[in-house]
């Protein structure tokens, strides 16, 4: 577990993007506000994103493709029914990029089994407790040696 401030939360993602390939998935989990979104920001300017990065609310699904790896960011927090994942396309965007996706648990318990879990809690003080789940296609990727706290 990581315990991370703003500036902290833009170094993780760094962190990410690092490691990040094609055909990977990131799932982020955490309430509203928790800093999911933050952390895709952090992903996307260390891959060489210029401009803003909108929380994909609406849309459902932003893609950037004129980063160093394509990437798709996802927010599924309107999604009413797991089987609306089919209809936006996600599995071709990784043949060729990766997926980071906010609020995965409305794709259902089954989806992206070897998605890297990560989930983000804010505490009293104001930081983000970041936790993960690495499953076998994350090892050795994650957690990076570095120190981020
Ligand atoms: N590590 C952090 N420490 C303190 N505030 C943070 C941190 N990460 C994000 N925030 C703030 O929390 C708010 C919500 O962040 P956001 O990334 O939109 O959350 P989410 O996507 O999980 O709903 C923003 O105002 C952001 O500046
Ligand atoms: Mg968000």
């Amino acid at each position: 577990m990581w315990v991370l401030d703003e500036p902290a939360m833009a170094k993780a993602g760094a962190a990410l993007a690092d490691v990040l390939r094609a055909g990977d998935v990131v799932a982020l989990s955490g309430p509203l506000g928790a800093g999911k979104t933050t952390l895709v920001r952090g992903v996307l300017a260390a891959l060489g994103h210029v401009g803003e990065v909108p929380s994909p609310t609406f849309a459902i699904v932003q893609p950037y493709d004129a980063t160093s790896l394509p990437v798709s960011h996802a927010d599924l927090y309107r999604l009413e029914d797991p089987s609306e994942i089919e209809e936006l396309g996600l599995e071709d965007q990784l043949l060729d990029g990766a997926l980071l996706v906010e609020w995965p648990e409305r794709a259902g318990e089954a989806a992206w089994p070897q998605a890297l879990r990560l989930s983000l809690q804010p505490r009293p003080e104001g930081r983000r407790a970041l936790t993960w789940v690495v499953p076998g296609a994350w090892e050795g990727r994650w957690p990076p040696p570095q120190n981020l706290t």
